[in-house]
Formats: C-alpha cells, structure tokens, sequence
C-alpha cells in the first residue's frame, strides 16, 4: 500500500512506467539528474523550469544552508529581506516594490487581489489555455479544458475570471466593449503552458495599451518566464507594460520563493493597510538567501550565448527528425521550447491543440529515457535548458534525440 496520493505530491509530475519500472530522483546536480539505480539524465525538465542555474547550483546552495543554519524563520524582520529585495528590483524597472511569497500561484492570488483594491472592480481576466497556478480561481480555463477552445461564442467565465483568447487584440476589444468593470488582465508573456506559443509582433504592447486605456492593471505572470530570456522581466523585453509582475521559479533556483513586484502608488495600498498580506513563511532566511545568490549569479550569465545555443539544438532536432524523413517543429526560445510532431509550429492555442499530439511525446519521453535525457512527457511540455548544460550536455541531448528519432521512425 502507498500512502502518498498517486505517489507525487503535484499532479504534473507523473512519469510512464518503462519496462515495468517507475522513475524517482536519486539526486540532481547541474544539467543532470540521477535515478535510483544511480543511472545519469541529462535534464530538460529542470523542476519546471524552477531554475536558470542548473541543479544545486553551488552559490545557491551554500547560501541557503548557511541562512538554514542561522535560523530557517526568526519570526521578524531580518537582514536579508530588504537585501533580496532590492536585488529584485534592480531588474524589474517601475515596478520597483517588492513583497516576498513562497509560490508562484501565492503571487498570483495576491496579484489579482491587490488589483482589486487598487481599481475597485472586481473582474480578472487570464489567457485561454494559460496557466497561472492552480489557486481556486485561475485555476479554470487551463491548456486541454474545454474552455480553453473558447467555442460556441460566449466567452467563459467563473468566480470572477474571464478567459480571454491569447495573440487575438480583436478579442480582448470585444472583451472590452463586453465588460466595464474589469480590474486586471493577467498577461503571460509567453503561453509556456501550451507549448510556448510567442506573442506576436506588437501583441503585449497593444494589449497592455488597451488595459490601460480602459482602467484595467497590466499583471505580467512572469512565474516561469521571469530572468529566462535575460536578467528581468520577459514580457517587458517583449514589448508588455505592466503594473504588477508575479516571480517565483528562476530567482530561486531550486528554493521555494516568489514575489509580487509593483509600481510604489499600487504598493503603497499595503502600506496604508487597504490590503491584507501575511504568510508565516514568506521572506523567510533561505529563500532572501536563495535570491540573493540566483541574481547575483544571473546579472553575470551570457544569455544571448545560451539562447543561441539553444536555438541551434531546436535547429538540430528537427535536422534529426528530417533526416528520418519526419517534419516537425518548435516554438519558443533557446531557453525554453516545445516540440511538435507538425511541420509549422502553432500561433496561437487553436492551432497548439490541434497539432498538440500526446502520444508522440510520450514515445519521444520513452525514446530519450532510455538514451538518458529526462524530459516533460506530454505534448504542452517544455525542454528547459540552463546556463548548467555545458558543451558535454549539449552533445548528449543532440545525440539522444537524434537516436530517437531514428528509434520513432524506424519501418
Ligand atoms: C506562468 C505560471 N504562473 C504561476 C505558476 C504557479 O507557480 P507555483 O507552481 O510556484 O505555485 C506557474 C507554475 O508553473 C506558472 O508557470
């Protein structure tokens, strides 16, 4: 008998069994992770893309043991939270204000009732197909639901939340004429949750313009996104101007930790006591420590050199599968991308789920398994490279999935 419910403790971790046997981490260091039988992965999945740096990254690692050491939660104030705090900040522009959570979904929560106070109006609105955690009211609407097709022509809502169709400004036009009262859109930057769909040329800009236009805050959920194309917001770089950000993922690498950020006059709402925040472990020694260390680590990182190296393994992977005979596609960035057994990556979510093909993903996962690379088994998955996949990495993930693509396409 198991005691542990499906034997995980968050559902999107569930593994195929091969040839009978489950998978469970042994340890995880850099770009790799061991199995129980000591077997070496490299890792595309890297806890979802909880860190830039690889596993345990060693300045990650030695600082938070030593803030664990002093004391794990002091119940006050303590010298690192201000510290983390203003590290943050150097890279999130006027959103300058900073409060510190323990997950990204908490960020997420306190982000849309922050937005309620500071406009009044009670509506949020978050992208079809969108994640932005799992929190009881966004957790509607999610990549492979019914309502994430938006079909029949009324646009679906619950408690509160509208869905609104990712890359389409008709819509969030016509999402305007249909409601006054809405607070805030939740924007994510990229649709990572559905395959990395990227925003089209103009869209987070027109989009946040709109908002703005018609008294709605811009929240850029940058759980995932945040300090993975460059050190700071993504959805910024992308062209979004938001008034509150959600971080979580990368500025700990590996340590839970997630902030709310924000404009000083939106903030300033905390401060006057209008909203309530508490949480007995945020802020807490190892997590200020664990940010402390991943930016300082980061603000030193060659992005433009890993994106690049990562757009040549996507450019590889498809030259594999070409070579097979097989037309497939990836959309996304040289740090985060999905794979797809289409020759044209989607646009938008209509187009993801339409060509979003789990069974091929799951043979790619079992493919790779057993060449030693760890992926993300379903088709909405991501291959998530950090500055840990050094050359040796590289050239494992370019020779496994050049071998399972020959294994995929054998007559
Ligand atoms: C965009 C986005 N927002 C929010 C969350 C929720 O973060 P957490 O799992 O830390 O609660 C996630 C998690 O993957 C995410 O990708």
């Amino acid at each position: 008998m198991t005691h542990l419910i499906g034997g995980i403790s968050s559902a999107g971790r569930a593994l195929p069994k091969i040839d009978g046997k489950s998978f469970q981490v042994l340890r995880s260091q850099g770009p790799y992770l061991w199995d129980m039988q000591g077997a070496r992965y490299v890792d595309t999945a890297l806890g979802f893309g909880a860190s830039m740096l690889g596993h345990a990254d060693t300045a990650v690692v030695d600082a938070t043991c030593i803030a664990l050491r002093n004391g794990p939660m002091p119940s006050f104030a303590h010298e690192a939270e201000e510290a983390a705090a203003a590290m943050l900040a150097r890279f999130t522009g006027e959103l300058s204000k900073v409060i510190f959570l323990n997950t990204g979904s908490e960020a997420v929560h306190l982000a849309c009732r922050t937005a309620r106070v500071a406009t009044g109006r009670q509506l949020i609105v978050k992208f079809a197909a969108g994640y932005d955690g799992w929190y009881d009211q966004v957790a509607f609407g999610n990549a492979g639901s019914g309502a994430a097709e938006m079909a029949g022509g009324v646009r679906p809502h619950r408690d509160g939340i509208l869905l609104l169709r990712y890359n389409d400004l008709a819509d969030a036009e016509q999402l305007f004429r249909e409601h006054t009262d809405i607070a805030a859109i939740v924007i994510e930057p990229v649709l990572a949750n559905a395959g990395c769909v990227v925003p089209a040329p103009g869209y987070l800009k027109a989009l946040s313009d709109l908002a703005h236009q018609h008294g709605a805050l811009v929240v850029l959920d940058e759980v995932l996104m945040g300090f993975r194309l460059h050190c700071g917001l993504s959805g910024t770089l992308l062209g979004a101007d938001p008034d509150l950000a959600t971080l979580g993922k990368a500025i700990g690498s590996g340590v839970p930790v997630a902030a709310l950020v924000g404009k000083p006059e939106i903030m300033n709402l905390f401060e006057r006591g209008r909203i309530v925040r508490a949480g007995t472990y945020s802020g807490a020694p190892p997590a200020c420590a664990a940010v402390l260390a991943s930016l300082t680590r980061l603000e030193k990182c060659d992005y433009p050199g890993l994106l690049a190296r990562g757009d040549q393994l996507r450019e590889d992977i498809g030259q594999a599968f070409a070579a097979q005979g097989a037309h497939i596609s990836t959309s996304g960035y040289g740090t985060v991308f999905t794979l797809w057994n289409s020759p044209t990556a989607p646009r938008d979510y209509a187009e993801a789920s339409h060509i979003a093909d789990n069974q091929w993903t799951l043979d790619l996962h079992v493919a790779l398994r057993k060449q030693g690379v760890m992926s993300m088994p379903f088709a909405y998955g991501r291959i998530y490279l950090t500055f840990a996949h050094d050359q040796t990495a590289f050239e494992t993930l370019r020779q496994a999935y050049a071998g399972a693509a020959k294994q995929m396409l054998k007559r």
